[in-house]
């Protein structure tokens, strides 16, 4: 099927253009002024922004840890993706048995995935240590479209300095990201563990046993082992504190190139003060929501290029589980939360429409940045001749509030809950198909197909 969206406003990097773009089935085909309608369906876009679909690095779906589960898989989690504007998504899996080959947690994503998406998406590994066994499997997983593999300074699995900067080698030798979960291990358990004696268990304290410079002294220590790595591909996810973005900055000064920093929409956009209402536990999730001034360093570093990528880390638990298991003890409480619908809207109504980010910036940091980062570039995240036809039509004139009723997330709330935002995403296409139209999800479980991701370029 052919298509032809006229009198929009098409979103590039470069700025906004008054443009008609055509779809032949799955791609672009072209992009400019008086294009031939001769068998298209004429999409008619006036008052619309046509931007590329969105690419969400960062997402966990039908996370199992311990013994809790998140509670959207890949099709409830890609359908709130779709009818929020991201027609991509790359997951971060879970680890799998202790001691286990990478490829063993990868096999099971693929069938967690394969009938239930309905965009596309592709997996980030991840590595639970670094033995060579281990190691020797990376080149041949970055065949079949695996070129990211996750490593945690934090949490069971995490790898000490020796196995992390045995990881960075190997990221090098074979041209792979390597993207961190940056929290110093020893202190947050220690301070954990003090504030539970002392009988300090609300959500508050959550917080506080992880302070920024948790945060900051193992993004420093990750990003000196990639320079000592030869400047290896290093991809820091869910930055949230000032004090860690000085350190990429301070390591970019000093001639580190090979660094990408991910942020995300709840540390943009909540702060620490969450933890103090009643509903406290619903934002418990690792790192912490911080202070307003750490959410404009965020805001800052985005604008002026230090921060590349917007990802939600989507990993959504009921509230009533979460009460259930952190009421009397937030370590209890699984750690997370929803915002993979919320993501689009939200960055372009606080970022663009409230004059933190220009519209380039947006494109670059919703859709194009990641897919760079991650493989995925020019098929993904840019609305150019030959790429996927993943289109979202937007109206950024529309005023509406983010309320749960009216999202898709199977969890039972959003963590966005009255934000009054401006800018609507109306219809998504994917491929060429629309996914989403009047407000109807129109594709099936399984129309989404597995991204074999090749290697990262330069981003902007
Ligand atoms: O609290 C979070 N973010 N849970 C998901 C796992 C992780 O640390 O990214
Ligand atoms: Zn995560």
């Amino acid at each position: 099927m052919n298509y032809l969206f006229k009198n929009g406003t098409v979103a590039t990097e470069s700025g906004p253009i008054n443009a008609s773009l055509k779809v032949c089935d799955e791609k672009i085909s072209e992009l400019g002024l008086d294009l031939n309608e001769n068998d298209c369906h004429v999409v008619d876009c006036t008052g619309l922004i046509l931007f590329p679909g969105g690419v969400d690095v960062h997402t966990h779906m039908d996370l199992k840890v311990g013994t809790n589960r998140a509670v959207d898989d890949f099709y409830s989690g890609t359908v709130a993706a779709a009818f929020g504007g991201t027609t991509t998504i790359v997951d971060h899996i879970a680890f799998g048995p202790k001691g286990c080959a990478p490829s063993v947690p990868i096999h099971e994503y693929h069938s967690l995935a394969k009938d239930k998406a309905v965009i596309d998406y592709g997996f980030h590994g991840v590595l639970q240590d670094a033995d060579d066994d281990h190691l020797n499997e990376l080149a041949e997983l970055k065949e079949q479209g695996i070129s990211s593999f996750k490593i945690y300074l934090t949490y069971d699995g995490r790898l000490d300095d020796e196995k992390a900067f045995k990881v960075l080698q190997k990221a090098h030798e074979l041209d792979l990201v390597i993207p961190v979960h940056c929290e110093n291990h020893g202190s947050l358990t220690l301070l954990r563990q003090q504030f539970i004696e002392q009988g300090l268990t609300s959500p508050l304290y959550h917080a506080l046993s992880r302070p920024n410079e948790c945060e900051a002294e193992a993004v420093h220590r990750y990003l000196t082992l990639a320079r000592m790595a030869n400047d290896a591909p290093a991809y820091i996810v869910h930055l949230s504190t000032r004090q860690g973005l000085e350190k990429i900055r301070l390591a970019r000064r000093e001639g580190q190139t090979n660094i990408v920093a991910e942020t995300c929409p709840q540390y943009l956009c909540l702060d620490q003060s969450r933890y103090q209402q009643p509903d406290g536990l619903k934002f418990v999730m690792s790192p912490p929501l911080r202070q307003k001034e750490d959410c404009q360093a965020l805001w800052e570093g985005l604008a002026d290029g230090s921060i590349q990528t917007v990802a939600t880390d989507h990993c959504p638990f009921h509230y009533a589980q979460k009460k259930e298991l952190g009421e009397h003890d937030f370590t209890k409480c699984p750690n997370g939360a929803p915002g993979v619908e919320e993501r689009f809207t939200l960055i372009y109504s606080e970022g663009v429409h409230k004059g933190r980010l220009s519209l380039e910036r947006f494109v670059s940091v919703i859709s194009a940045n990641p897919a760079r980062a991650f493989g995925l570039y020019p098929q993904k995240g840019a609305l150019t001749p030959g790429s996927d036809a993943d289109i979202v039509l937007f109206d950024p004139n529309v005023t509406h509030k983010l309320t749960h009723s009216a999202l898709h997330s199977k969890c039972d709330y959003s963590a966005y809950e009255g934000f009054e935002v401006t800018g609507k995403v109306l219809q998504v296409m994917s491929r060429g198909r629309w996914v989403v139209r009047d407000d109807q999800m129109m594709a099936n479980p399984g129309d989404g197909k597995f991204l074999r991701r090749s290697t990262h370029v330069e981003l902007h």
